[in-house]
């Protein structure tokens, strides 16, 4: 299986048709949770069937992950969780995705591809026009958790989002964890990874205004 795919390429010009939320769903009125670069969405999982409270939605664009994602949800009969396959920048921005984007309760973009070298950063997920088109979106009180190993990425996510105004940085030690999406701290594959080999985590938490 690939592990990088160029998400400027043609391939992922086309989005699939998005079902409403009501189609998704078994009850789309639950909170909803987005996590954008869901690899195989074993994190998902993990969320959806220990907090059934929430509905969680991934994106992915690595088309077999989703695939075999999808099959799973069926076989396991799991009503509060859906995959989309895609480039989530381009969904995103899709007028007729435009419903995603104004529901969520909350984004997560764990470890996302750091694309190290500069002339691969517009490859990278978080982008100032994304970033805007979030915060034209977003409720008021919605919330945008990252996370990564990679210190650089971290520095210019960090100061891409906090540059558009509307967001607002939390102070993590006064987060109550138990109202979110992950009340019990599930850690995705990528985390245990990194946790084992004890490299550093930064991560942030920003609630629009
Ligand atoms: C390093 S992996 C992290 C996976 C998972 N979030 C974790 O923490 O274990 C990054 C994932 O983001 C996906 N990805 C990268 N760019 C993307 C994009 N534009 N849209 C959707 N998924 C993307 C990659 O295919 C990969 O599965």
């Amino acid at each position: 299986m690939r592990q990088h795919v160029n998400p400027l390429s043609n391939n992922f010009d086309e989005v699939e048709r998005i079902p409403s939320l009501n189609e998704m769903f078994d009850n789309f009125k639950l909170d909803l949770h987005l996590d954008i670069g869901c690899a195989a969405g074993d994190y998902l999982f993990d969320l959806a069937t220990s907090n059934t409270n929430w509905n969680y939605l991934g994106i992915e664009i690595r088309a077999k992950l989703i695939e075999k994602a999808k099959l799973k949800v069926r076989e396991r009969e799991i009503k509060n969780l859906y995959f989309v396959f895609g480039n989530a920048n381009n969904i995103l921005n899709d007028s007729h995705c435009e419903f995603i984007i104004k529901n969520v309760k909350s984004i997560s973009l764990n470890f996302p591809d750091p694309w190290f070298k500069k002339r691969h950063y517009k490859r990278r997920v978080i982008q100032t026009e994304f970033i805007s088109k979030l915060s034209n979106s977003m409720q008021e009180g919605s919330l945008i958790f990252i996370k990564t190993d990679v210190r650089d990425l971290f520095e210019y996510m960090n100061f891409t989002i906090s540059n558009n105004l509307t967001f607002k940085e939390i102070d993590k030690k006064n987060f109550n964890y138990s109202e979110c999406f992950n009340p019990n701290k599930i850690k995705t594959n990528r985390e245990k990874y990194v946790l084992k080999n004890r490299f550093e985590i930064f991560e942030s938490i920003y609630r629009k205004f």
